[in-house]
């Protein structure tokens, strides 16, 4: 059984940290607007590198392309991090993949139904469970900060899911049918996304392409894409080193996509085009 407004122990939490840097600073709050908003003024105020803050609820969570965040209190994770990559601004976004790697990684501890849809949507049975929403505070070429916002439906029931997102959205304990404890999985989603961040750091994001692939859902599928002007038609082929999408027209022509919102044609559940 679910108890119903049980706090997150955040001392076990920073007890059973397993990380370096990431969650050595643990801002926990019962309520806020954005834990992104926190995390951006924490950045402004000097916050270290893998510094944290983590929400019950937030009366204003955040989501891509201006959308809101559901945030029901007692249920999900919301989580925002503080970083500091030494990269350069236009190096920045892909930042976001790893971070989506790193959750939906996470996830799979849990379930192997977990998949990642580009760019960084973790979804399992085709149902999103998880989203980032990466901001970046940057000046002229140099990358001041990057925030880190993870949203997890961890035990989200469907009674908590708003209208618009039924069918749409779920939670690990809707896919598993059991509760799932939000500090141990908060403690491996810091681990992995740290062990993922440095990897990136060190070895460029080619060498995270392989794993990436390796979850996505899109590969061989058939979508479109809105970049928030245009609409993409193809096939999905491939993840690029530089973190674009690679699709397929009809014509046979490869077009590289930077951003957007993927719509799945025929949805998850019929065959592949490669197939
Ligand atoms: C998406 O639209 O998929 C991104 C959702 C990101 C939600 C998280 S919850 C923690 C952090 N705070 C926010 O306001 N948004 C992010």
């Amino acid at each position: 059984m679910l108890r119903p407004d049980v706090p997150l122990d955040v001392e076990a939490l920073r007890r059973g940290r397993t990380t370096a840097c990431f969650g050595a600073v643990i801002r926990y709050l019962e309520t806020t607007d954005s834990t992104n908003t926190v995390a951006q003024q924490l950045a402004r105020d000097g916050a270290v590198e893998g510094t944290v803050v983590i929400a019950e609820t937030q009366t204003r969570g955040r989501g891509r392309l201006g959308r809101s965040w559901a945030s029901p209190a007692f249920r999900n994770l919301y989580l925002s991090i503080v970083l500091h990559p030494p990269v350069a601004v236009p190096d920045a976004p892909r930042l976001g993949l790893v971070v989506g790697l790193a959750t939906a990684e996470t996830v799979a501890e849990w379930t192997p139904r977990a998949a990642l849809k580009w760019p960084n949507d973790v979804l399992i049975d085709g149902r999103k469970v998880a989203g980032i929403l990466m901001e970046m505070d940057a000046e002229e070429d140099r990358v001041r900060s990057v925030i880190a916002g993870i949203g997890v439906n961890l035990n989200m029931t469907p009674e908590d899911l708003p209208d618009d997102l039924r069918g749409k959205a779920g939670s690990l304990r809707m896919a598993l049918g059991t509760p799932i404890d939000r500090v141990a999985f908060a403690g491996r989603l810091l681990a992995r996304l740290e062990a993922r961040y440095t990897q990136c750091l060190q070895e460029g994001f080619a060498a995270l392409r392989g794993a990436w692939e390796r979850l996505s859902c899109l590969t061989g599928r058939a979508v479109e894409i809105d970049d928030g002007g245009r609409r993409f038609h193809g096939t999905v082929c491939a993840l690029a080193d530089d973190g674009t999408l690679q699709l397929r027209d009809t014509a046979g022509r490869m077009i590289s996509v930077v951003a957007g919102e993927v719509t799945v044609i025929d949805g998850y559940g019929k065959e592949r085009a490669d197939s």
